[in-house]
């Protein structure tokens, strides 16, 4: 692997020029750090499977735990998720703002699989920042953006952390100063009674005194860092219907072989022929699906040995869920 090379991420100032070179990289799938109110978030567009891959490894992220999608405005955020009438008063009130909604994916949505982890829910928020509601506008799409720091590390709330965590591993930071909030945003849960998923910026108690009832709290089962949850806990991740049988070097008579790299060019499907891990962390939940497909009712799917470096982590992580026993 080439070691990063700091020199490689550009300082972008806020304004219409550095935006539009922003809003190009995204197009182009790289990573653009941006401002908003809460934290610096780490983007890339939602609906692009590399970009989303690309995140996860910039972060050095373990896992794929969902992430939260930014958008310009109601109306953008209607496109991607459903909205009942609480989640239409809460926008109403709190957006732009230090709030995110989980709620059912909306048909059609068109996100990254990466996104929501292959849930049927998405996170999402609109951010009040002047400066990623500008990005937001020129670059006309959603954007996935966890917090723009290596994983484990603290939320950097100045270009200069983020610099500090991930110069090397991102095209872009565009600067706009501090950020005011200075903790992530308040996670709520709509897809079911509304429940706190993770405090924030966003005081519980506004929120209540919104919804007018008390929140109940619920592990969103997405691990979060505040809130680690047992595998076990993560039932509601996509699982297939197929059984699942890791480091197979090969298919059996029924089994329905996911391969990894030029070991497995026998496999009904490859995550990446070449070995690269950014591919095949982007190819996935697809190929999952689709193996899952062709497996049928009560079959198997054998996958093959990915290695435990870079996203292989991450990946590997979500295989062994899919492998799990079942209860
Ligand atoms: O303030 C913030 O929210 C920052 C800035 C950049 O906007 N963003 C942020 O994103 O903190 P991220 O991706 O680090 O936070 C994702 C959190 C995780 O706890 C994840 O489990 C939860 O959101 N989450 C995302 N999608 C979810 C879903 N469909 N169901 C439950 N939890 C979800
Ligand atoms: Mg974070």
């Amino acid at each position: 692997m080439i070691p990063p090379n700091p020199d490689d991420t550009r300082l972008l100032p806020p304004t219409p020029e550095g935006l539009a070179e922003a809003a190009r990289q995204l197009a182009a799938g790289a990573l653009v750090a941006f401002p908003t109110e809460t934290v610096y978030g780490l983007g890339g567009d939602a609906r692009s499977d590399l970009a989303c891959a690309r995140i996860f490894e910039a972060k050095g992220r373990p896992r794929f735990n969902p992430l939260i999608v930014h958008v310009a405005d109601l109306a953008a955020a209607r496109r991607i998720a459903r909205f009942d009438d609480r989640a239409e008063r809460l926008a109403g009130a709190f957006w732009p703002g230090p709030l995110t909604l989980v709620l059912p994916l909306a048909e059609g949505a068109g996100l990254s699989p990466l996104v929501t982890a292959g849930l049927p829910t998405v996170a999402v928020r609109v951010p009040e920042h002047p400066v990623a509601r500008a990005l937001l506008a020129v670059f006309g799409g959603p954007l996935a953006a966890p917090s723009a720091n290596p994983s484990g590390r603290v939320s950097p709330t100045r270009a200069a952390h983020v610099m500090a965590g991930l110069a090397g591993r991102i095209a872009a930071v565009v600067d706009g100063g501090d950020c005011a909030v200075g903790v992530e945003s308040t996670i709520l849960g709509l897809d079911g009674p509304a429940r706190l998923l993770r405090p924030g910026g966003l005081p519980a108690e506004a929120l209540e005194a919104a919804l007018g009832q008390p929140l109940a709290s619920g592990d969103n089962g997405g691990g979060d860092a505040a809130r680690p949850s047992a595998p076990g806990q993560l039932a509601s991740h996509y699982a297939p219907g197929a059984a699942v049988r890791l480091e197979a070097t090969e298919a059996g008579k029924d089994e329905i072989w996911l391969g990894f790299g030029p070991q497995a060019a026998g496999a009904a499907l490859n995550l990446s022929p070449a070995g690269d891990l950014v591919e095949a962390a982007a190819n996935l939940f697809h190929y999952l699906r689709e193996a899952d497909a062709l497996a049928g009712n009560g079959g198997r799917i054998a996958v093959s040995p990915v290695p435990e470096r870079g996203l292989g982590r991450a990946i590997n992580d979500r295989l062994r869920r899919a492998a799990a026993p079942r209860g």
